[in-house]
């Protein structure tokens, strides 16, 4: 038997915006996903936008009971800006009333909330402004936090500020996936020290208003394996980790920026702007614990040819494609549960065993319905595996000291994923959108509850 140590969080992540629907309802304005999907729906599989999402904004009282029924014991959700501050300013009643009595219930059927307050979700009057390209970003995000703390803090112990920012940064302004998919590295980077300091603004706020809670910051990681011990690849993956890893987790656990990174940036010129006053706020504003989501590693190699001073990423590292990688079948994506002890001795090793958890792992299935048996039930092996071999070098790290208090699958309930729409699916229930946006539990439901009651697995 595998056993977990005491009190591990077994639980799921999902975000406001891929689950609640209501979209632009009892309130709410518009964020870069309601506005783009409006101007776009082309852009976004099988026409699905983020209106109806999974229904929950209707369903949550259900909902909560469907999270207690197979053992999650923690919830990590977030609430959207553009329902608490629809104007950034005036607080809406109805989205108070909605989340405070979705955390209730939670509470109620014994799952505590963790909450986060930005998912990609950017407010559209804040957009047109020029979002996080402005410092004015830094003072209204840190207004909103402030509301979310005073609204729900007396509800919620445990908050995060940002999932995965590098990734509103990379999908936003270089690689052109999300909104206003821009391709720019300098502005790419400006765009990064701006949510990095929204962060610290925040967890400023955040001591001030509710000193006994806990506050962290959720980031993937994808550490990144070199095609060869050679300098220059050996350069290409060190890239890699200041700028995928480090430029978050070093400001944001240890209180200081990267000096590497900061030697890289100028070296290309691409240091962005900054305020006297900023490197004393990171300094007096880290974290109580760390998220990292994991789905899978980078494997990466020497720029053949590189642009000099750089333009995009490419011009640090490029992609490689390891011969011997095992992939998903069903959405393609690299399997690679090793990375995850080697995340745990990252966090033993460089930064001060840093409370931490695996906020978000998981395996998306393209056509999940086609592994429906005869009794209706969705039969996930592949998911059981996949989580099992994560969680069995999870099991290994925190056996070698290393400080992990749960794990969290991606997700609870099959939910909107951006411009894949509902393609591919993670949850542990079903949601049948011909069929009243139903739920129905998957096998691998069952084998969580199993494995939360038990606090481990049968190795
Ligand atoms: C990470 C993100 O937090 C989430 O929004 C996304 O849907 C999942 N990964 C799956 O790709």
């Amino acid at each position: 038997m595998k056993k977990f140590p005491e009190d591990f969080l077994w639980g799921a992540a999902l975000s406001g915006p891929q689950t609640e629907g209501y979209a632009l309802k009892e309130g709410k304005s518009a964020s870069t996903w309601d506005y783009w999907f409006k101007e776009n729906p082309e852009k976004f599989n099988e026409g699905q936008g983020p209106e109806v999402t999974s229904n929950l904004y209707e369903r949550y009282s259900e909902d909560c009971k469907l999270m207690k029924a197979i053992g999650l014991n923690s919830i990590r959700t977030s609430i959207q800006w553009t329902r608490l501050l629809p104007d950034g300013k005036i607080v809406n009643a109805d989205a108070v009333a909605f989340y405070r009595d979705y955390f209730e219930k939670m509470k109620e059927n014994g799952v505590k909330p963790i909450i986060n307050l930005f998912h990609f979700d950017m407010p559209m009057w804040l957009m047109e402004k020029g979002g996080w390209e402005t410092r004015e970003s830094v003072d209204a995000f840190s207004f909103y936090a402030r509301t979310a703390f005073e609204c729900f803090g007396d509800l919620v112990e445990d908050w995060t500020t940002f999932n995965e920012p590098m990734v509103h940064i990379e999908c936003g302004y270089l690689q052109g996936f999300h909104y206003p998919a821009i391709v720019d590295l300098k502005k790419a980077v400006q765009v990064g020290y701006h949510t990095l300091m929204a962060h610290v603004k925040a967890v400023q706020e955040f001591r001030k208003i509710l000193p006994k809670g806990s506050i962290g910051i959720i980031l993937n990681v994808s550490p990144s394996y070199s095609r060869s011990e050679s300098v220059a690849d050996l350069k290409a993956k060190a890239a890699a980790d200041l700028l995928n890893i480090k430029s978050f987790l070093d400001p944001v656990a240890l209180g200081k920026m990267n000096q590497e990174l900061i030697a890289l940036l100028k070296e290309h010129d691409l240091l962005p702007d900054a305020l006297p006053e900023d490197q004393k706020a990171i300094a007096e504003n880290t974290v109580d614990f760390i998220g990292l989501n994991y789905y899978q590693p980078s494997r990466v190699q020497a720029p053949e040819m590189a642009a000099y001073p750089a333009k995009a990423l490419e011009d640090f590292y490029q992609p490689y494609d390891w011969a011997e990688k095992k992939i998903n079948p069903y959405r393609g994506w690299e399997i690679y549960p090793e990375a995850i002890y080697d995340v745990a001795m990252m966090m033993k090793n460089d930064y001060n065993n840093l409370p931490w958890y695996v906020s978000e792992n998981g395996m998306g299935i393209a056509d999940e319905e086609r592994f429906i048996d005869d009794s209706g039930m969705i039969q996930d092996d592949y998911r059981i595996d996949f989580m099992k071999d994560h969680l069995s070098y999870l099991h290994q790290g925190i056996e070698e000291g290393s400080n992990c208090f749960g794990y969290h699958a991606w997700t609870f309930i099959d939910c909107w994923s951006w411009l894949n729409g509902y393609r591919n699916r993670y949850g542990f229930y079903r949601v049948d959108l011909e069929n009243d946006y139903k739920r129905s539990v998957k096998k691998s439901g069952l084998w969580y509850k199993k494995l939360s009651e038990q606090n481990g697995y049968e190795a």
